[in-house]
């Protein structure tokens, strides 16, 4: 979808759909207020009016609710109401006037980047495998969103850019977590990495394969992917946009391309969701590929172990002791627990091996965040809040909300190893989330450290721009963080 600001004021552009907000209390801009049906239009937030003022054109009124209300989020929403609107009508393209920031919970760069951001994730279809009359016409689409701004063309021009450029990247996640795991392997998902590193000079790509993750010690990854036939892969791609000499942020994605359990294998129900337990690890490789082609002026490493976990007479067993690559021995009492177990291994190599001197993770990592968090914030764990409190602030602004869990010493203590140094699961019912984090911070060399545990937030949250099924939870929240961090 083609995204654009413009100066001009909305009854001058040409496109198939008009969108103009209304706030609570408020009156209907006089463009529109004698038009035929203006007097039914309705300012609750979510609420819409079409009115025909000629033959042809359409506008769409969309209630914003209270202005002291209304922030980038709620603007995310009436994107993907109106797309949903314009989709009806088979619209091809949609012109939004930017809604005045006066008075309300954000400013008209944040509000633009919501409008860019709810149009594009709201595009996003996954119909491939859907078979289509050939001589049907295809389904509508929406190919280009205008930003009217006559005050403000300039100003937020940035901002939409980086916002359209974060959701397609987000719309790309997404298409790799709802790509069954026929399709996508750990070495699809390699070959995504060249491709990104083949359309960017600045990006660098590195593979290792089964043999090399073994023979390099790394036997968290080569235990987990021991039970398949599918290739592991060691994912890294370096992006090379800062000074040399400074700092390297370490992105880590889990890409379990299915998890079935291993041979603690899980119930069968929904199990087909397993699919989606490569979404950080997509969500890492497709925010690279943004901040490759935003140019943003920071150095990336990012690492994403990729494996298959399968149940099979080559499989891992509860009871395997591993040793990490870091050195550390591990008891793997649950085979279902295997997330950590990559993550470990790609934790200590993004550090040692690719130099980063601060780490974010990322991965479906455990169901109890889900109980937690529900699907509304994914859980945040860090050994520094300052590393969090950013973190946080750049989800508050995407809409990829955290919630921060606490670490201490006494959850720690429930990965102890009977035989060996940890285990990887407790026997005790608790704070899994908690436990598993305690877990991954055990490989990160004392850097400054943030886990994302989007179990929750990666599938099936059910937000108007988003709907269900894949959401590319991260994508768009570590653009903002590098962004951000060069402002
Ligand atoms: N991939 C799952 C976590 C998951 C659950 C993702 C639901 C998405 C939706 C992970 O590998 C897993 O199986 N975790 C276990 C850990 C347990 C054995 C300690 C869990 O959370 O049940
Ligand atoms: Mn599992
Ligand atoms: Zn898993």
């Amino acid at each position: 979808m083609d995204v654009e600001v413009t100066g001009q004021p909305l009854e001058a552009v040409d496109a198939d759909l008009q969108v103009v907000g209304l706030m609570q209390g408020e009156e209907l801009d006089s463009a529109y207020s004698d038009l035929p049906g203006a007097r039914d239009v309705r300012s609750g937030f979510r609420k819409h009016t079409l009115l025909r003022p000629d033959g042809d054109r359409r506008v769409l009124v969309i209630g914003l609710g209270k202005r002291e209300e209304l922030d980038a989020e709620r603007l995310r929403i009436a994107a993907a109401v109106s797309v949903q609107q314009a989709v009806n009508y088979e619209a091809r393209s949609v012109a939004w006037t930017l809604p005045d920031a006066d008075g309300t919970a954000a400013d008209p760069a944040a509000f633009a980047a919501g409008i860019a951001d709810g149009a594009v994730l709201a595009s996003f279809r996954f119909d491939r495998f859907k078979s289509r009359d050939p001589d049907d016409p295809p389904p509508p689409a929406i190919e280009c969103l205008l930003i009217s701004a006559p005050d403000d063309a300039d100003s937020i021009q940035d901002a939409v850019t980086t916002a359209h450029v974060a959701a397609e990247a987000a719309n790309r996640a997404r298409e790799l977590q709802a790509l069954p795991a026929n399709f996508v392997t750990p070495t699809y998902l390699a070959n995504r990495a060249r491709e990104i590193a083949d359309a960017y000079d600045s990006v660098e790509v590195e593979v290792l394969g089964r043999d090399e993750i073994t023979q390099r010690g790394m036997g968290g990854l080569a235990a987990v992917a021991k039970g398949s036939e599918q290739e592991p892969q060691l994912i890294s791609l370096r992006y090379s946009g800062g000074p040399s000499d400074g700092e390297k942020l370490g992105l880590v994605g889990k890409a379990v391309t299915f998890d079935t359990g291993g041979i603690s294998i899980k119930p069968s129900a929904r199990m087909e969701e397993m699919k989606m337990d490569m979404s950080g690890g997509a969500a890492v490789l497709e925010a690279v590929a943004a901040i490759a082609e935003l140019g943003v002026p920071v150095n990336v490493v990012a690492c994403v172990p990729s494996a298959e976990n399968m149940p099979s007479g080559t499989a891992t067993r509860p009871g395997d002791i591993i040793t990490q690559l870091n050195g550390k021995t591990v008891e793997v009492t649950n085979t279902d627990a295997e997330g950590r177990l990559i993550l470990a291994d790609a934790l200590t190599y993004c550090v040692r091996e690719l130099g980063a001197n601060r780490l974010v993770d990322i991965a479906t990592l455990t169901g109890g965040v889900l109980i937690a968090l529900g699907t509304t914030y994914a859980g945040l764990l860090a050994n520094e809040d300052e590393w969090a409190e950013r973190i946080t602030a750049a989800g508050g602004r995407t809409g990829e909300i955290v919630w921060r869990l606490p670490l201490h010493p006494e959850f720690r203590e429930l990965i102890d190893g009977k035989d060996s140094d940890l285990v990887n699961t407790s026997s005790k019912r608790k704070a899994s989330t908690i436990y598993a984090a305690e877990f991954l911070q055990e490989f990160t060399d004392d850097v400054p450290w943030a886990h994302l545990d989007i179990a929750g937030t990666a599938w099936d949250v059910g937000r108007a721009y988003v709907g269900n099924g894949p959401t590319g939870f991260g994508v768009r929240l570590f653009v903002d963080l590098v962004t951000a961090s060069t402002e």
